[in-house]
């Protein structure tokens, strides 16, 4: 049943991608999404260089470079199919290859609460980076098998909130996806149970820590990592000269 829905998912991405309708981006498979996003429409040229643009002729939005670079959620308002989801947190799985240009990519989970949350700044997991096999779109899927919740928040069975889950492109722009959730008791029939067909990692995908280290200290040394110490004088020289002269 699991492996039957993530393969007809899979089939009509592919579909999507093989019209040439998507420059697919990342797809929720487990808790769900709030609705196909993988759309292109309109013309840059038409919205003016914005990423959302309007067309007066027939009276709808135009997403030229595609619904999915739109915060907070790729396009997509709240939805009214809320998945249930356990109170102290549960899996999420997402396929984020559907890209050209994620061989790397960061990778961001927050949470938004209430029923349109005002704000998507609840980071409920450690930023990491993937590492895919290759630059160009690849299948591949995500599995975090327990998200947890902020520190010091609680929530009821019955309240709402949002998961957003943020894919960094290497140029540093962003990929926006979210699902809508109901809260659940822990272990409630009605959360759809995680398997190994729903919620896996695949082998092709590998996952890099983030971590920071004391700080760099000089700009000049930041934006040129490979000067070793001694050409960075020179170059400090130069400016000071730069200044004097
Ligand atoms: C909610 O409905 C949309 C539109 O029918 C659908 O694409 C999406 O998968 C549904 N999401 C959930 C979580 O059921
Ligand atoms: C809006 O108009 C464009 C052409 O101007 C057309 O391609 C598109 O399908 C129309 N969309 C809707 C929702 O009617
Ligand atoms: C562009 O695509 C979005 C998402 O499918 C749709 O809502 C919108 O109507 C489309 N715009 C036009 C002008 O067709
Ligand atoms: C985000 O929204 C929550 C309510 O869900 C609120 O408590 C919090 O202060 C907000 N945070 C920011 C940074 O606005
Ligand atoms: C998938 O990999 C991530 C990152 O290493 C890890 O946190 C997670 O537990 C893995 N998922 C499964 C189902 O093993
Ligand atoms: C959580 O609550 C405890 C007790 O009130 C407090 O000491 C701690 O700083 C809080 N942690 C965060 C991350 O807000």
């Amino acid at each position: 049943m699991g492996s039957t829905q993530s393969i007809s998912r899979w089939a009509s991405v592919l579909l999507l991608l093989c019209l040439g309708l998507a420059q697919a981006h990342t797809v929720i498979t487990y808790p769900g999404y709030r609705g196909n996003n993988l759309y292109t429409n309109g013309t840059i040229a038409q919205a003016n260089g914005l990423g959302v643009g309007y067309d007066a002729k027939n009276g709808s939005l135009i997403y030229p470079y595609g619904m999915q670079w739109i915060y907070p959620c790729g396009g997509m308002g709240r939805s009214t199919n809320r998945t249930k989801w356990p109170v102290s947190g549960g899996a999420l799985a997402f396929q984020p290859g559907w890209f050209p240009g994620h061989g790397t990519a960061l990778i961001y989970v927050n949470l938004g609460f209430g029923e349109i949350p005002d704000n998507m700044s609840h980071s409920v997991v450690p930023p990491f980076q993937l590492v895919g096999p290759t630059n160009n779109p690849y299948p591949g899927t995500v599995c975090l098998p327990q998200v947890p919740l902020p520190v010091n928040v609680t929530v009821s069975p019955g309240d709402y909130a949002t998961i957003q889950v943020v894919e960094v492109a290497k140029h540093g722009a962003s990929l926006y996806n979210c699902v809508d959730i109901e809260f659940a008791e822990d272990g409630d029939a009605s959360v759809e149970a995680v398997t190994r067909d729903n919620c896996f990692n695949s082998s092709s995908l590998k996952f890099e820590y983030m971590y920071t280290t004391s700080s760099i200290g000089s700009g000049a040394a930041m934006l040129h990592p490979k000067l070793s110490a001694a050409a960075v004088v020179p170059l400090l020289l130069a400016v000071a000269l730069g200044v004097y002269m």
